[in-house]
């Protein structure tokens, strides 16, 4: 049979009637836009999951970094620590708000900001701290809270990445001043495109509230205290993302089947090393993420995805480090950053298809690909 016929995705929505029923009823309702009653359950009850007061629904995760850096009141001239090892949209949204990202190493075996490096980094300029959740496994929370607390920063967790994901029990986005998710297409809860931005303390939340609408007060309608964002979401995608939480444990548990399957079919192939779990994560089934050691594999990282590529299976590389990109790598440079373990993991990491409907013979077709292409 021709695989290449039907080529097997990086990720695919997990989406069934609960959606579709609630995106009919959105419809029929003709509350399609900015309000509405999806917004306020999704809102309610992503707060609740995520263990803060409250959860603004925006209109993807990049935004949700932008409105969690404005409300910080982040500006021109500030700091900011990030890891090198995330999308490039962590890292823009310090941009946009004209501070600068700092890169921190990330540790090896959580593949997130390393909490030991960060002090090292913190100047009189520091204002704050974005730990992402890399790949589904969070961060050392803890840690990064106690640095922060001793030089006056706050922390914001990225956690587009890491829906659901527990640190020493608690739940991602409840760990940080504030949190950021993407519902992005290809994240574990989606609406196509969305966001959230998750906040314990009521007077931000206002904040946080008024500069997402327009800079419009709250409590007084058409009244603009301050310069704003039209950063919401529809409740149109909002009652898809209601379907989405109402379904969570079986998406889950679909994507769980994923990687226990490719854990035991990849087991003991020389030269393939999974993600490490730390003792203190349940990290959510996000990608499955592997490194290849070329020595060992007989294959450079890259090699393996062209192979898997003409076998009709996407993969995708783990992301460049952003101080090697051209937007940040001259004041990288000029702040002599040295990242041996995001260069190592950035070069040799990547993420196989992890989606609830891929079948056991599409896991067996990928998992013995990759045994195949090995030399
Ligand atoms: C770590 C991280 N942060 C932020 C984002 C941005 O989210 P969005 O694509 O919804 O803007 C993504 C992914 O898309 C991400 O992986």
């Amino acid at each position: 049979m021709s695989q290449t016929a039907m080529r097997i995705p990086v990720a695919a929505p997990d989406l069934a009637e609960e959606e579709e029923r609630n995106v009919l009823a959105a419809l029929r309702s003709t509350w399609i836009s900015s309000t509405g009653s999806f917004l306020n359950e999704f809102e309610a009850e992503f707060a609740r999951l995520c263990d803060t007061d409250g959860a603004l629904a925006v209109c993807n995760g990049t935004v949700a970094l932008h409105l969690a850096l404005l409300g910080l009141d982040v500006r021109p001239g500030d700091e900011i620590l990030v890891p090198s090892l995330t999308y490039i949209a962590t890292a823009n949204a310090v941009r946009y708000v004209g501070a600068e990202p700092v890169f921190v190493d990330v540790d090896p075996m959580t593949w997130c900001i390393d909490p030991e490096l960060l002090e090292a980094s913190i100047t009189r300029k520091t204002k704050g701290i974005i730990a992402v959740h890399l790949y589904g496994h969070p961060a050392d929370m803890d840690a990064i809270n106690h640095i922060a607390a001793v030089h006056g920063l706050w922390v914001v967790e990225d956690a587009a990445e890491a829906h659901f994901a527990c640190y020493k029990g608690r739940p991602t986005g409840g760990l940080g001043d504030l949190g950021t998710f993407s519902f992005y297409g290809n994240k574990i809860i989606t609406s196509g495109a969305g966001g959230a931005v998750t906040v314990k303390d009521k007077h931000l939340e206002l904040r946080l509230r008024t500069l997402r609408g327009q800079g419009m007060d709250p409590n007084r309608r058409y009244y603009f205290p301050v310069t704003g964002y039209n950063f919401r979401l529809t409740n149109l995608a909002a009652a898809l993302l209601c379907g989405q939480l109402a379904r969570r444990d079986s998406i889950l548990e679909a994507r769980e089947r994923v990687f226990s399957a490719y854990e035991e079919m990849l087991a003991g192939i020389p030269g393939i090393r999974f993600q490490p779990t730390a003792t203190w994560a349940k990290r959510a089934p996000w990608l499955f993420s592997i490194l290849v050691d070329a020595r060992e594999f007989g294959r450079t990282r890259d090699e393996l995805g062209a192979l898997l590529s003409e076998m009709g299976i996407d993969t995708r590389p783990f992301f460049i480090a952003l101080h090697r990109l051209p937007p940040f790598r001259l004041e990288s440079r000029a702040r002599n950053e040295n990242l041996p373990h995001t260069d190592a993991l950035s070069q040799s990491g990547i993420n196989l298809p992890t989606f609830s409907a891929l079948t056991d013979t599409q896991l067996e077709y990928i998992t013995s690909s990759i045994r195949q292409v090995r030399r």
